[in-house]
């Protein structure tokens, strides 16, 4: 068995029963009670017996009282926005399509089970991006790629499995508005090439149905290099066998997939095969298979993720952080218009603090994608919580000056993907997901919050993290527990003070994370490969371009004019800001500069005071947290209580070996002592 997360309809709250009566009949103007409808009258229903013990009948005209879905034309609100409000005792959604109808029921659910719902209601939702997708790194032997909570639940021994399972993960999805899902790893090996040839399509195409019916367009990843194996055995984007291959494979997979979202690719990437190997553009290779998915109206989600992975650390001019502006900025232009470039936030990988990647700004004639990772591959595997809302919300809010200081668009990272930035283009966000199959999905119960906060926030990036966050509490600890007397209409999730509590943690837990691991933004202190716990040399004679460049005097990596020239890439007035180690924020400055550890910041202290400051704080905080979710024992319910309570135990051993070792080490390599006198080994 599974949880059911935010989607938990235990709920005991105050007011319930006032809501009660709206859960006796469901009228539908306008659409077909199939598909979508039909799952959200499903959903109603599910929620009506379980909250209220009312069942929900369909009406065949507006009623006194009850639910009502209405079609409206997509002119207001757009294809995907909708309205909730409240007519003389019916709760109405309306819409112009079945998708949105069904974000907006569960929209609805929500604001019943938060008791936000009233007679004068009249909320429109518009979503502001058009994409909205999660990505999972899932691998069809049912291991997933930097996976955290067990097993794939799309895939099990080479097969693809769809299951109540599969039905609940849709609605999850659903319930957040999220409109996109990639099912397979990026890294497309072994049998996950057959899902676009008959030996799996059948069951994509269920698979696909499926999703449809909760809003979801499917999408999968590609193997760029797949006609290498057929006659073409080339994969080269110019050579007319190869384009000719693709063509008929295209129109194959949509005659028996008609309603696919379309591709991922990575390619060019991490050993994976692309375009450069025959001397072509990544332009070249995105346009080729644009071109051949266009009749069927699919997109081609095209991985900006590529640089050079042997490189020679005793090589210090070459940037691997470069790379995607290097590789990227001069084809600004040349893609076909469905192509959108999929660029993570950063310019290295999903570190828990980089700059935000140049190219956003950079482009500003191409379709863009913001990709982020809710996997928490370099954030404490989810097994330390790290609440990554707040991360997100500065990296949307990035103002990139893509069109100088005073244009009048909305340039910000969060302006470019939502196509406000540029009249005509699309865009969206992405994140790599967090979950698999275990019991509760994301490993630990609270790495939810981050699967939660992310469809949340990529439906209306202008959400606050913490109203996000207690939003999640309350929709998700709704049992009942031995704390709270019979009759009594509290549990945790509306329990003030223990809602406080986890709040407090959620919003706590990604600055932790960051004082104790690596700092100042220098990133890639971690044990190599598996990417848990400190070995800050871990990856300093690698060929992964991931560097921290440390001697006796400083570290970090020069990035202005006279090192790599990274900051060169962005413009002005970033480019000064970054350029010069004198107005580089404190959070970067190892990013950016090679700096002594004598260097004082702008906070006053040191570096390497700060370095120690930050990771006996960190530590502490880690510890902090962990006593104040033992403080909710007997409130949350058992089985959550034990495994966030049982990763806190691990948190707290790993914050520890983060602090000593990181200290010693630089303590060691400096000989400067810590002004305050406390133990480094
Ligand atoms: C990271 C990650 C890989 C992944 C890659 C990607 O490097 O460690 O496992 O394949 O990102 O985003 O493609």
């Amino acid at each position: 068995m599974w949880t059911q997360c935010w989607l938990n309809y235990n709920d005991c709250m105050k007011n319930s029963l006032s809501y009660a009566d709206y859960f006796s009949v469901l009228y539908v103007d306008g659409f077909k009670l199939n598909k979508a409808i039909s799952s959200a009258y499903e959903e109603l229903q599910l929620a009506g017996e379980k909250l209220w013990g009312r069942s929900i009948s369909i009406s065949s005209s507006m009623p006194q009282r009850g639910i009502a879905f209405v079609k409206t034309s997509s002119d207001k609100r757009g294809e995907e926005g909708y309205r909730i409000y409240e007519k003389s005792g019916v709760a109405i959604v309306e819409a112009a399509t079945e998708a949105a109808i069904i974000y907006g029921t569960f929209r609805l659910l929500a604001l019943f089970r938060t008791d936000a719902f009233g007679i004068d209601t009249d909320i429109t939702e518009i979503p502001s991006n058009p994409i909205r997708m999660l990505d999972h790194w899932d691998n069809m032997d049912g291991s997933i790629e930097r996976g955290y909570s067990g097993n794939s639940f799309f895939f099990v021994d080479n097969n693809v499995v769809i299951n109540e399972r599969t039905k609940d993960y849709a609605r999850f999805l659903a319930s957040l508005g999220i409109n996109s899902v990639a099912i397979n790893n990026v890294n497309v090996k072994d049998a996950a090439t057959d899902l676009v040839n008959d030996r799996f399509i059948d069951k994509v195409a269920k698979l696909t149905d499926l999703f449809e019916c909760y809003g979801v367009k499917m999408y999968l990843c590609l193997n760029y290099a797949m006609p290498i194996e057929y006659e073409p055995a080339s994969a080269d984007p110019l050579d007319e066998k190869v384009i000719a291959w693709w063509k008929a494979k295209m129109t194959d997979i949509y005659s028996k997939v008609p309603n696919l979202g379309g591709f991922v690719v990575k390619a060019d990437s991490e050993g994976r095969p692309g375009p450069f190997t025959y001397g072509r553009t990544q332009a070249d290779g995105a346009n080729m298979l644009a071109d051949a998915i266009r009749p069927h109206g699919g997109k081609i989600i095209w991985r900006c993720f590529v640089y050079n992975c042997q490189q020679d650390w005793r090589d210090l001019k070459t940037d691997r952080a470069r790379a995607g502006y290097d590789y990227f900025s001069s084809l600004d232009g040349q893609f076909a218009d469905n192509v959108i470039l999929q660029i993570k936030n950063g310019p290295m990988d999903f570190q828990p603090r980089e700059p935000i990647s140049p190219l956003f700004g950079g482009l500003r004639a191409t379709n863009q994608m913001l990709e982020l990772q809710i996997a928490q591959e370099y954030t404490g595997h989810q097994i330390d919580v790290c609440y990554l809302i707040p991360w997100f919300k500065q990296i949307l809010a990035f103002e990139t000056y893509m069109n100088g200081v005073d244009a009048p668009e909305d340039t910000t990272v969060a302006g470019i993907i939502s196509g406000r930035a540029r009249a005509g283009s699309t865009g969206g966000i992405v994140a790599v997901t967090n979950t698999g199959n275990d019991e509760n999905w994301t490993g630990n119960d609270l790495a939810a919050a981050n699967l939660y906060g992310f469809g949340r926030l990529a439906w209306n990036t202008e959400l606050d993290a913490e109203d996000i966050a207690r939003e999640w509490i309350q929709l998700t600890f709704t049992d009942k527990t031995d704390a709270y007397a019979e009759g009594e209409a509290y549990c945790a999730g509306t329990d003030k003070v223990a809602q406080d509590v986890i709040a407090d943690i959620l919003m706590s837990s990604w600055p932790a994370y960051e004082n104790y691991s690596a700092p100042l933004g220098i990133g890639w202190m971690v044990k190599p490969q598996g990417h848990y716990g400190p070995s800050v040399e871990g990856y300093e004679y690698d060929r992964w371009g991931t560097y921290i460049r440390a001697d006796w005097e400083g570290l970090g990596v020069e990035r202005g004019p006279k090192g790599t020239g990274f900051a060169l890439q962005y413009n002005s007035p970033n480019k000064e800001m970054y350029s010069d180690i004198e107005t580089t924020p404190d959070e970067l400055i190892l990013f950016f500069h090679k700096t002594p550890y004598k260097y004082v910041l702008k906070s006053g202290k040191t570096v390497i005071q700060h370095i120690y400051d930050t990771h006996f704080e960190g530590y502490d905080e880690a510890k902090r947290m962990q006593a104040a979710w033992l403080s909710l024992e007997g409130k949350v319910e058992a089985r959550a209580f034990a495994n966030v309570s049982e990763r806190f135990e691990m948190q707290a051993a790993n914050a520890r070996e983060w602090c000593d070792i990181v200290n010693s080490y630089f303590y060691r390599r400096c000989g400067i002592n810590d002004e305050k006198g406390r133990t480094i080994y």
